[in-house]
């Protein structure tokens, strides 16, 4: 069942909410990018944020890195497609292993100049993750990145067990704001993702595939039933959307002091 999971989301043009010009206004909230910035892109999926940001940063270097292979495999056919050999590195690589294998994935020995991620820092849990952007970036790097979170104290307990699951931690956007303060940066900017991002690239596409997996997975009782499970995504943001967001967070570390003479 796990397969038919997979086949979903990696049909998908994004693996989550997200919009080019949300990509757009969060990279015009970066500070200082040098004109050939090194790019990491953490949780690319199939790269739909990668391939913007690439034709937004015409002379970047990035790497992206995602777990899943066929993720990957995509993202690279359609580097080939787009002529971008050599300026974009997708790799298949675990976050949480990034701090070793630097040197293996071509990242900058003085750190990045900007690490992007959308919907995936999560799942190392937002501290973390934070800790893992500050030792990968450069003094006077920028991090950019979109987070669930709560809008309201009392959300519907339906809504409430629907996020227990995949994100326990889940806070507020002040939670967050206090978590990248402790993390020792500097927030240049935030705003909530609009409600298109979770439906042009992402929840319609997914509604008209589960429904063609239905029809070809047809008398498959459990088919369905996984099929019913992941359609009630969708009708869950369409009831209790007013209850979550999805946040862009754009923050910067700070370039250490000269001493004073
Ligand atoms: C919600 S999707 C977002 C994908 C993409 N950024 C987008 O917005 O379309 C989260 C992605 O994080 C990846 N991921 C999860 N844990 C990871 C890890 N430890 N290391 C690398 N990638 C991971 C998943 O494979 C998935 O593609």
């Amino acid at each position: 069942m796990q397969d038919l999971f997979f086949e979903l989301f990696e049909s998908l043009p994004r693996q989550g909410p997200g919009l080019a010009a949300c990509t757009a206004r969060a990279l015009a909230l970066c500070r200082g990018l040098l004109a050939a910035p090194s790019v990491l892109d953490l949780g690319c999926g199939a790269g739909a944020q990668t391939l913007h940001l690439a034709a937004l940063l015409p002379a970047a270097h990035i790497v992206a890195v995602d777990l899943h292979p066929p993720h990957i495999q995509r993202l690279r056919a359609e580097r080939h497609r787009q002529g971008l050999g050599g300026r974009l590195e997708p790799q298949v690589a675990d976050m949480r292993r990034l701090r070793d294998e630097r040197s293996a994935l071509g990242l900058p020995d003085g750190g990045v100049d900007l690490i992007w991620s959308e919907g995936a820092l999560y799942n190392l849990g937002l501290a973390p993750a934070l800790q893992l952007c500050r030792d990968l970036l450069r003094p006077g790097g920028c991090l950019a990145f979109t987070d669930a979170v709560w809008r309201r104290d009392d959300p519907p307990p339906e809504l409430r067990a629907a996020f227990e699951s995949d994100y326990p931690g889940m806070g507020r956007v002040e939670d967050d704001l206090a978590l990248l303060r402790a993390g020792g940066f500097e927030l240049l900017g935030h705003f909530s993702l609009p409600d298109a991002a979770w439906w042009e690239d992402f929840y319609t596409p997914m509604q008209a595939r589960i429904a063609e997996l239905r029809h070809r997975h047809a008398g498959d009782a459990l088919a369905q039933a996984l099929l019913d499970s992941l359609a009630l995504e969708s009708e869950m943001h369409r009831r209790h959307g007013d209850g979550y967001a999805y946040e862009f967070f754009v923050a910067r570390l700070p370039e250490p002091h000269a001493p004073l003479a």
